[in-house]
């Protein structure tokens, strides 16, 4: 097993002070998603994908079980990339099913998530090369290995958390890493009754809610703020223009937070919310167009028997 790090310390620091700085001081205010995932945010993340309510993970894994083998049929990855890889549960049926597999490449911010999966995956599969990268998936995608025979998965219904725009340069920056007839496995949420949606991302038992509000402890603890995470409730609401769920963080009261490391003074008015992270849902229609636009041909779609969740393959062409 083999660890490449290209967000060390210093970078992650330093791109987490420019992301506050501009969060913090935009009106609306907002915060950047992917500085949930410290050890404690992967580690909520894990559990929301076993609540009652989020529906996601259980109906990609049963669409995972059902189409893996076609999922190696149509490929024959050697490689199989995966980004956003958190503790790559789910991608155990991948690693299954794709038998000519000789080289595994999990891509993620959070080194906690992605060391605890490298090490059980490298125990279980003795014959796998583990080649784990900690990189921001936005920015590191030059740093995967080249090749012929690759598939990159992106489960989840991650690409959700990106805005159009950022979903576009994405799909570009995906199809610019792979030759013709290399492929993209994605993990798609559908739209479907805001009365399903709102509560997968507002549970009953409140780890949302507590996932959430550790975007605070992470900036408390790694820019010396002094967000009272307590004084924050959790938001989620379903944004029918843009078909996403939207995540906000509303102060219960005025106050003044103060991020000590770049010096910065944030002051929030009673009831202000914050937007913390987008989930956009999807059609086929949509996904097909995007990834066309992108050079790709959407080969085949499939969903839960549910129609909840869709897993699409997708061949650069
Ligand atoms: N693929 C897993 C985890 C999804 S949660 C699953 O389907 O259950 C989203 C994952 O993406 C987290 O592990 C998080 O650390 C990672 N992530 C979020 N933004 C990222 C970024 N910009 N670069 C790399 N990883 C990112
Ligand atoms: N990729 C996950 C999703 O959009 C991330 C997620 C689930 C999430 N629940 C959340 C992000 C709550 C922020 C808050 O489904």
């Amino acid at each position: 097993m083999n660890l490449e790090v290209h967000l060390d310390a210093d970078e992650l620091a330093r791109t987490l002070r420019a992301d506050v700085t501009t969060g913090l001081t935009a009106s609306p205010k907002w915060l950047p998603p992917k500085w949930f995932y410290d050890e404690r945010g992967s580690e909520l993340f894990e559990q929301i994908t076993e609540l009652p309510e989020y529906y996601p993970t259980r109906c990609e894994r049963q669409i995972l079980a059902a189409h893996a083998d076609g999922i190696a049929r149509h490929t024959h990855a050697r490689t199989l990339i995966e980004l956003g890889s958190g503790y790559s549960t789910k991608t155990r049926l991948l690693l299954e099913a794709l038998t000519g597999l000789e080289t595994f490449v999990p891509m993620d911010v959070s080194p906690s998530a992605l060391t605890d999966a490298a090490v059980r995956i490298t125990a279980e599969y003795p014959g796998l090369t583990v080649h784990n990268i900690v990189g921001d998936i936005t920015r590191h995608l030059k740093f995967l290995p080249s090749g012929g025979d690759r598939l990159i998965a992106f489960l989840g219904g991650t690409i959700g958390n990106f805005d159009p725009a950022e979903r576009a340069a994405f799909f570009a920056d995906v199809r610019a890493v792979l030759g013709e007839g290399e492929h993209l496995l994605l993990g798609t949420d559908l739209v479907k009754s805001p009365s399903v949606l709102v509560p997968a991302y507002d549970d009953a038992a409140g780890v949302t809610a507590e996932f959430n509000r550790n975007v605070l402890h992470v900036l408390n603890r790694s820019l010396g703020a002094d967000f009272d995470p307590a004084a924050f409730e959790h938001v989620a609401l379903w944004d029918a223009e843009h078909e996403w769920i939207e995540m906000r963080l509303r102060a219960t009261r005025a106050m003044r937070v103060t991020v000590a490391d770049i010096g910065l003074t944030a002051d929030f008015a009673d009831g202000e919310e914050m937007r913390t992270e987008i989930s956009a849902k999807f059609r086929r229609e949509g996904v097909r167009a995007e990834l066309a636009e992108a050079g790709f041909e959407l080969d085949h779609w499939w969903t839960d028997p549910a129609g909840m969740f869709a897993v699409s393959l997708s061949r650069a062409i």
